[in-house]
């Protein structure tokens, strides 16, 4: 079968403490419970779009340790190509991820094998890129990797889609490259310098973000929802209400989600509505790439909720 979509970016190690609310600082909490499981934006989001049955490929790194082992068979478990996943001198990648009752977390990353990527790694992967139609990326890999990714797949007429986190500033030539953004509302507010508090606001962020080469953007806004911009206007997306209990790879399932219906439809409103639905099914669920959703599983979790 043929690769549609490939992702370019990180797989970590995921090690989650449960606890009441979210320690303050100096605050030591007891956790309610711990685990262990496959994440990492990049894992999660091929995870995501082959769960949905997308022809996903997924190029990244791993270390020669239990942890790279595990990962690699969560994707391919997910249906996702792995022969893009290289060997890394440098230990697995691995998250410590805190959440609290509401399902609200606390990330911080530690890359390892994930900073080993290198352009030449990219290279070594075109004949990947090559065949698919779009390509994602997130910044958990080496910026100077992720900007010659973008720059090849956009050379070799790919669509290309950049999640940009964890936020940073993109210089214009970057963003002149990456065909869809989809940032968090605080991932926007460090790119363009403006807190997307209110419709005029987020309109500001995308009139900026167009003016230096990016055109469309959505912007995930957590319960409230998402805005979708392009061409200076805006149309916003309810979120489905559902009793959250962990928020982990939410964001990560929605670019899955609209991934995978924009590849079967090239149906932008269309693909963001499935995103939607596909979130809602994850935040019900504990771990990242384990509360991904199916596709019999979006319709059967919202066809009971109606
Ligand atoms: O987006 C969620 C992911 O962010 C987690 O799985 C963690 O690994 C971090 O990369």
């Amino acid at each position: 079968m043929s690769i549609k979509a490939v992702v370019i970016g990180s797989l970590n190690m995921d090690l989650t403490v449960s606890v009441e609310r979210l320690p303050g600082e100096g605050e030591t909490l007891l956790a309610g419970s711990s685990s262990e499981l496959p994440g990492g934006k990049g894992g999660n989001q091929a995870a995501a779009i082959g769960k949905l049955g997308v022809a996903t490929a997924m190029i990244g790194k791993v270390g020669d340790d239990a942890y790279g082992k595990r990962l690699i068979h969560s994707l391919q478990q997910s249906g996702v190509d792995t022969s893009g996943v290289m060997p890394s001198a440098e230990p697995t990648g691995m998250a410590m991820i805190t959440i609290d009752r509401e399902g609200r977390n606390h990330i911080v990353v530690i890359p390892g094998a994930n900073y080993d990527l290198t352009c030449e790694d990219i290279d070594k992967q075109r004949h990947l890129i090559e065949q698919a139609e779009l390509v994602v990326l997130q910044l958990e890999i080496p910026y100077e990797t992720a900007v010659y990714a973008l720059e090849l797949a956009k050379r070799l007429g790919k669509r290309t889609i950049l999640n940009p986190a964890p936020a940073r500033t993109l210089e214009p030539e970057v963003l002149a490259n990456v065909d869809l953004l989809i940032p968090n509302e605080h991932e926007l507010h460090t790119i363009t310098g403006i807190a997307p508090v209110n419709e005029q606001q987020l309109l500001a962020g995308a009139a900026q973000l167009a003016e230096q080469g990016t055109q469309t953007m959505v912007v995930t806004l957590g319960a409230a929802g998402c805005a979708f911009i392009q061409g200076g206007s805006l149309r916003m997306f309810d979120a489905t209400r559902v009793h959250a209990v962990d928020t982990t790879a939410a964001g990560d399932s929605f670019i899955g989600g609209y991934v995978a219906e924009y590849l079967e439809t090239h149906d932008e409103e269309q693909a963001i509505r499935y995103a939607m639905k596909a979130a809602a099914v994850t935040v019900t669920r504990h771990g990242a790439q384990q509360s991904l959703p199916t596709r019999a599983e979006v319709r059967a979790f919202h066809e009971s909720d109606g």
